[in-house]
């Protein structure tokens, strides 16, 4: 099988007489598939009731001509005007009840009857009439997913029948929310409402979350479910957006065959300093993409070239079309779209620069793309249905995301900024990562981070401790084990179920600036918040620097067959680096000592292995390990021990 590789097309923004130009540069560039008709609802139904897809039909036919398949998108994102101006109920509405204006995209009301009923028309409309294309492989659900949070009087009736489902008595939901606070008894179900205030109770914040993702999910359930009837050989896939938690990611990609991720390095300005963390960043989100389904996934969309809407930023180097692709390879990619086809003329995007510029003649972006797509085919053929070695996952979850985003306790507090450290860490030291999610078996791993574990339900707080048990290694943090699933607070000292694990607790804690710690006879800063933990049976690692805390800050406890380590705080880079090559020491994890701004995956297939290095620096490095003995198949030159990777370059060695 081939790699699918191609760019986002919008044939509608061009004259029809551009199409066999674009179908032909296409193919003379490698590319076999593109994506269509995104935000295209006005052309496919420029009257309500009344469909047009001959253009579409067209340009499929063209594109398949040039040996290039379709993925078509239901075009739901964007609502045609005429839907806009008669069917207000289904514009969303802010927090005031006032509608969001015609102008931008994705600006409709998920739960709205006739949102819904117009969104299952199209779809099945055009379900049946691209049925047995032969040029249609698959569907992209909407666009990324996410929607304006709608206030309207529909949302709120769902979102009381919603409640009703959870809790089924109000006296429940009243003694699950400790409604006596406040005076915020409910007397029915009919009382309920959305949280429009932004001091509303923890419990109600986190219901309605739960509530915006589910009738997300359940209107892209509806298009998946007429579109499988149809076509039950098409894929169903949606573009995401890396870490975004807008929705539980996790639950839409039940729905899905496979999850595709939009990954724009650098959006928008930065200048070159920060590319290695821009790298950084993008191999942390796919990391995490893959893990949702623990599948590979496609890339919908990616850079090609600076971006921006009302500004751009950085200009992709030459050769970093490749360095990016290859990457998106390394962490589990086996489709690769750019976005976009060609720079748009028109409207917000005009300086979203695509493979082609605005003039529509192939540049240097064109020649790189064609220049690769050879090699991606070499690498793809050598690696598909290869497994990336991984002994590391750290844990998330959508509904601390959530609960942190209404109170993130400490000023400046965000659950993703703290994950970095540990993932740089681990990223540094060629230690791959999976994302798990709770639910995921945890005894695959030698090591789980779990940090910030904020909601601990005493059954996920059993299968940490059941993992340590076993024998593994988990890392928790400070503000794990404080609410329930209801985001009340538990009635226990910190860390709630899991104090007898971690061989600690916690009465007392606060929020910080920084903090020296003492970290096995070094000074360390410490961020943001602090747990004044009390070792009961756990070794002290570290204790606070600082006058009238006179507490530990990292413990470690021994447990079963494994350990707990728990840091009360939030580390500095050097700290988490310290931490990280302390516990994957004990655990005989292994890692690289990898020259600067390079990066390392290792896929393995049947015998083999494959390992992706990656140079994102500026000068030429040399990698020394003995396992490299086999064949570059980026030069196909043996290597023997060692290799040297130019700047900005990269090696694929099979072994
Ligand atoms: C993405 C979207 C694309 C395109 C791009 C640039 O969010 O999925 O369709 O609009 O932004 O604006």
């Amino acid at each position: 099988m081939k790699m699918h590789i191609g760019a986002d097309y919008y044939p509608e923004h061009w004259p029809r007489e551009r199409w066999a130009t674009d179908a032909k540069l296409m193919k003379e560039a490698g590319f076999n598939v593109t994506r269509v008709a995104e935000f295209a609802w006005s052309k496919l139904e420029p009257v309500e009731g009344t469909f047009d897809f001959s253009w579409l039909e067209d340009a499929i036919k063209l594109l398949g001509e040039h040996g290039v398949q379709v993925l078509l998108c239901t075009p739901t994102p964007t609502q045609p005007k005429w839907l806009y101006d008669n069917y207000p109920e289904t514009v969303a509405q802010d927090e005031q009840g006032h509608m969001h204006h015609f102008g931008n995209r994705q600006n409709n009301c998920f739960t709205s009857p006739k949102y819904r009923e117009l969104s299952r028309k199209i779809t099945t409309a055009m379900a049946e009439h691209f049925k047995g294309n032969p040029n249609v492989i698959g569907w992209q659900l909407d666009n990324e997913l996410s929607g304006p949070f709608c206030f309207c009087m529909a949302c709120e009736k769902e979102f009381k029948a919603f409640l009703k489902e959870q809790y089924k008595s109000i006296n429940d939901l009243n003694a699950a929310w400790g409604t006596n606070f406040w005076s915020h008894t409910y007397a029915s179900f009919d009382e309920l409402h959305l949280p429009r205030n932004k001091h509303s109770s923890p419990s109600i914040y986190l219901e309605w979350r739960r509530f915006h993702s589910r009738q997300i999910i359940s209107f892209a359930t509806e298009q998946a479910e007429i579109i499988r009837k149809i076509n039950p050989k098409h894929f169903i896939t949606h573009n995401f957006m890396g870490l975004y938690d807008g929705l539980n990611y996790f639950k839409l990609g039940e729905v899905l065959d496979f999850i595709s991720e939009d990954y724009y390095y650098n959006f928008g300005a930065s200048n070159n300093d920060n590319r290695f963390d821009a790298y950084l960043f993008g191999a942390q989100r796919l990391d995490f993409i893959r893990g949702i389904k623990h599948k590979p996934f496609w890339i919908m969309e990616n850079s090609a070239g600076s971006l921006g809407w009302e500004t751009y930023g950085r200009n992709l180097r030459p050769g970093e079309i490749r360095r990016m692709t290859i990457q998106n390879m390394a962490r589990g990619a086996v489709g690769q779209v750019w976005f976009r086809w060609r720079t748009s003329r028109y409207g917000t995007e005009q300086y979203w620069h695509g493979i082609l510029d605005h003039s529509g003649i192939p540049g240097r972006r064109y020649n790189e793309a064609k220049d690769l797509t050879p090699l991606m085919q070499k690498i793809f053929a050598k690696i598909d249905g290869s497994k990336i070695r991984t002994e590391v996952a750290i844990l998330t979850d959508f509904e601390d995301r959530w609960a942190f985003e209404q109170q993130p306790n400490a000023e400046g507090f965000s659950y993703t900024k703290a994950l970095e450290p540990y993932y740089r860490a681990l990223y540094k030291n060629g230690v791959s990562v999976d994302f798990v999610k709770p639910g995921d078996c945890l005894e695959k791993y030698k090591i789980v981070l779990a940090p910030h574990k904020y909601i601990l339900t005493k059954e996920y707080a059993d299968a940490f401790t059941q993992f340590v048990k076993n024998g593994g290694t988990l890392l928790t943090t400070c503000r794990t084990g404080v609410k329930d699933a209801s985001n009340a607070v538990h009635e226990m000292p910190l860390p709630g179920f899991l104090r007898e694990a971690a061989g600690i607790r916690v009465e007392e804690y606060e929020a910080i600036g920084n903090y020296s710690v003492n970290y096995k006879g070094k000074t360390y800063k410490v961020n943001t918040l602090a747990d004044w933990v009390i070792p009961e049976t756990a070794e002290v690692l570290a204790k606070y620097k600082e006058p009238g805390v006179d507490f530990a800050a990292i413990t470690s406890h021994s447990h079963g067959k494994g350990k707990l380590w728990y840091v009360g705080s939030i580390p500095e880079d050097k700290l988490a680096e310290r931490i990280v090559l302390d516990m994957v020491a004990e655990t005989n994890v292994q890692t690289y000592d990898l020259p600067e701004n390079v990066e390392l995956v290792i896929h393995e297939k049947d015998n083999a292995s494959f390992y992706f290095l990656l140079n994102h620096g500026d000068e030429a490095q040399e990698i020394k390990m003995c396992a490299l003995n086999g064949t570059d198949i980026v030069t196909d030159k043996a290597v023997n021990g060692k290799i040297t990777i130019p700047a900005n370059d990269v090696a694929v060695v099979q072994i």
